[in-house]
């Protein structure tokens, strides 16, 4: 048997060049040129020779398992070690067998559909050659205008960390990295979704009581869960590129953590510092970035060029890197690599287990909880009979594979004209009514339903991909209401990467939110519409009425003078010319199915420490079908030194009904949950009066107060 050596002894025989090569991370196409690797970014010249590039640590993106093969055995006949290659890529919601968008999976509330598609993510990836997988991102967010809303998910702390943290177990199999299972890198690290504007890069000016609170909770719940790196995020944090911030990378990861994971830069970034104008030149970029306790640079060669130099010179300590670089070994060794560099990739295996039935299956799982009915007035389902016109931009299209699906093919998709064949009476992706004929009017007006496709292209969304106005494009609404005016009903269906302005197609007989949900998208939605499944998604974000209103989001802090409905006082925190609610609420979702709550009880009217909570309601499927219901815990503490969002969600339970079944659903709330953070990041909790809210979304709930007493009331 080989026995592998531990990361110390392997160090022992690498030169300081070799061991700062480690510390770099670059694209294939700089050893293969043909690679047909799918790279984000625009790669400046990184002045390397081939030395330098034969001692890169890991790669970023692969283009297949051949080319996986090919890299790491030119890699390991033309490197000067026997360090073999890491490779690392974005699957971020399936490799060739697609997901839906982890906005979509969001909206799921399902933990187990989340960890599922992760699961089969690194059956594919595995096979292919990538060891580690950028994902997920914890990156909590605010803003639809922020194109990569898409890639997380959505405006919840809790919602957030607990998806992030079912994802990472999927990904490592809770753990067990080598089988069939990758590595993950959570990012972007940090506080990445409160760009200014929601435009993507852009500066973000976040509180530190914010960030403790809403955003950093979600990475932490993920490295708990068993992700080795961390990649941060394009943005400043307090005036300070996040990619050498030593508050993130040593004060919040290391001191408070005590997280070992490696960090790695995003593209280019260590490079971009001097862009900010964080750092005169690479020289000082380099230093910056190791005080800061950045490991791996993503496509910039700052490190490999200047690294030595400032160790020979005693500006940086050579004991520095020997840390860094036996991070990084100790995760080869981790990944079995140095027993076999080629760990887990197989060719034919890979074609086999890619897109299998059972993968497609999953697929279409995840995408039927993922979608989200905004309204029905009783058309839908629809049945055998139904005589459907099929409009709109994607009424032909098999382009619902969303953004990063890069080894996603549409062929292997179907498009909604194709699974709903037996039931169109017209069918047309005219996008202007004034460009259909009187025969196809008259055929728009004689069918039972209209179904109208509306929404953005994948390309709407994702990184660079901002949006300042997040109406439906080009004139979708002026196109539905033209539609409405004729057909006999109307059902539109929405796609997207974001939460978009819906007021117009609002008016639907019924509406349904459908994200990208992956390779089973028209599969899902056929057996949605025809009610051989039961729709369960909960919207993840709120859905704003209009531009004006972002941030909008349902755990807001009570103001100083709230708005209360009904009251003419005019001095209040209100617009003068919009709600200040949203159009559709977090947690908001619609079933055919009819639920109905009710005995909320709570084990005790008074809590201190050491008690735990238990709450218990009754809820009743008071419909024919069967169906899911997501129940959702809310609390709200009243009064404390840091004013407490007006409600917090803390629980949720995913339940399935049969028809007419009434169920008592337990939940259980200790300290923790009380608790809250302060601006340094420390647990706080007080004595005072609290809510609990259990309900259907954060605006439909019951609720009970309840006591909490600190030292048994005498604080
Ligand atoms: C840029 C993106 O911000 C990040 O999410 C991604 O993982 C890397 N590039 C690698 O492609």
């Amino acid at each position: 048997m080989k026995t592998v050596k531990t990361s110390n002894e392997i160090i022992k025989n690498m030169t300081l060049k070799e061991k700062i090569g480690q510390m770099t991370q670059l694209p294939p196409y700089l050893f293969i040129h043909d690679s047909e690797a799918t790279i984000y970014g625009a790669l400046r010249n990184l002045n390397l020779d081939k030395s330098q590039t034969f001692n890169a640590g890991s790669i970023l993106g692969i283009g297949s398992p051949d080319e996986m093969i090919k890299l790491q055995k030119l890699y390991m006949e033309n490197s000067t070690h026997n360090v073999p290659l890491m490779f690392m890529a974005d699957v971020i919601h399936g490799y060739k067998t697609i997901f839906p968008v982890p906005i979509a999976l969001a909206s799921s509330f399902n933990f187990d559909i989340a960890r599922v598609a992760a699961r089969v993510s690194a059956k594919e990836s595995y096979l292919s050659g990538i060891q580690v997988v950028f994902s997920p991102m914890c990156d909590l967010s605010r803003d639809p205008r922020w194109g990569r809303v898409v890639e997380g998910f959505g405006e919840d702390v809790y919602l957030t960390g607990e998806m992030a943290k079912a994802m990472v177990e999927g990904y490592t199999n809770y753990g067990k990295l080598g089988e069939d299972s990758v590595a993950c890198c959570i990012k972007h690290f940090a506080g990445y979704g409160a760009a200014e504007g929601g435009r993507d890069y852009n500066t973000v000016d976040l509180s530190r009581l914010s960030l403790y609170r809403d955003y950093l909770p979600a990475y932490k719940k993920a490295l708990d869960a068993g992700a080795d790196l961390v990649m941060t995020s394009f943005n400043t944090l307090d005036g300070v590129p996040a990619v050498v911030n030593a508050f993130l990378l040593k004060h919040v990861l290391r001191d408070k953590w005590k997280s070992k994971a490696l960090t790695i830069a995003d593209y280019d970034a260590l490079n971009q510092v001097i862009e900010h104008g964080a750092a005169k030149d690479q020289v000082e970029a380099a230093i910056k970035g190791i005080k800061a306790g950045l490991d791996i640079e993503m496509a910039s060669s700052v490190y490999m060029n200047k690294l030595e130099n400032l160790i020979k010179t005693n500006q940086v300590l050579e004991s520095q890197i020997d840390e860094v670089v036996g991070r990084i070994l100790d995760l080869k060794i981790k990944l079995n690599l140095f027993d076999n560099p080629y760990s887990g990739v197989n060719p034919e295996k890979e074609k086999a287990v890619c897109l299998s039935e059972e993968h497609l299956k999953y697929s279409k799982e995840c995408a039927i909880e993922s979608t989200v009915l905004l309204e029905n007035n009783g058309v839908l389902p629809f049945n055998n009979n139904t005589k459907i016109a099929l409009l709109g931009p994607f009424s032909k299209s098999r382009a619902f594979n969303g953004p990063w699906s890069w080894k996603g093919k549409d062929d292997v998709n179907s498009s909604l004209e194709e699974v709903l064949k037996n039931q169109l009476v017209f069918v047309s992706d005219k996008t202007k009514f004034n460009d259909f004929t009187e025969d196809e009017l008259t055929r728009i007006k004689n069918a039972d339903v209209c179904l109208v496709t509306l929404g953005e292209e994948a390309h709407l969304s994702g990184e660079a991909h901002s949006r300042s106005d997040i109406s439906l494009p080009n004139d979708q609404d002026e196109f539905f209401e033209s539609i409405k005016m004729i057909a006999r009903k109307t059902v539109v269906l929405v796609f997207g990467g974001r939460p978009l302005l819906l007021s117009k197609v609002k008016k639907a007989d019924a509406l349904m939110m459908c994200w990208f949900l992956g390779s089973k998208s028209s599969e899902a939605i056929y057996d949605l519409l025809m009610g051989i499944e039961n729709p369960s998604g909960k919207l993840p974000m709120s859905f704003p009425r209009n531009v004006g209103q972002i941030p909008i989001y349902y755990n807001y802090l009570h103001t100083g003078r709230a708005y209360v409905e009904g009251s003419n006082n005019p001095f209040v925190s209100k617009y003068l010319d919009v709600e200040n609610t949203p159009l559709y609420p977090f947690g908001y979702g619609l079933s055919y199915a009819k639920f109905q709550y009710g005995n909320l009880s709570l084990s005790k009217k008074e809590l201190t420490e050491n008690d735990t909570l238990k709450i218990s309601i009754t809820v009743k499927n008071e419909s024919n079908l069967v169906g899911k219901e997501v129940i959702q815990l809310y609390i709200r503490d009243y009064v404390a030194d840091i004013v407490r969002p007006v409600k917090e969600l803390k629980k949720i339970q995913k339940v399935l009904f049969m028809p007419q079944e009434s169920k008592r659903i337990d939940f259980e709330l200790g300290l923790d949950d009380l608790s809250y953070f302060d601006s340094e990041g420390n647990l706080c909790i007080e004595s005072g009066e609290f809510s609990v809210m259990v309900g259907s979304s954060s605006e439909s709930y019951i609720k009970e107060d309840f006591m909490f007493l600190l030292n048994n009331g005498k604080e």
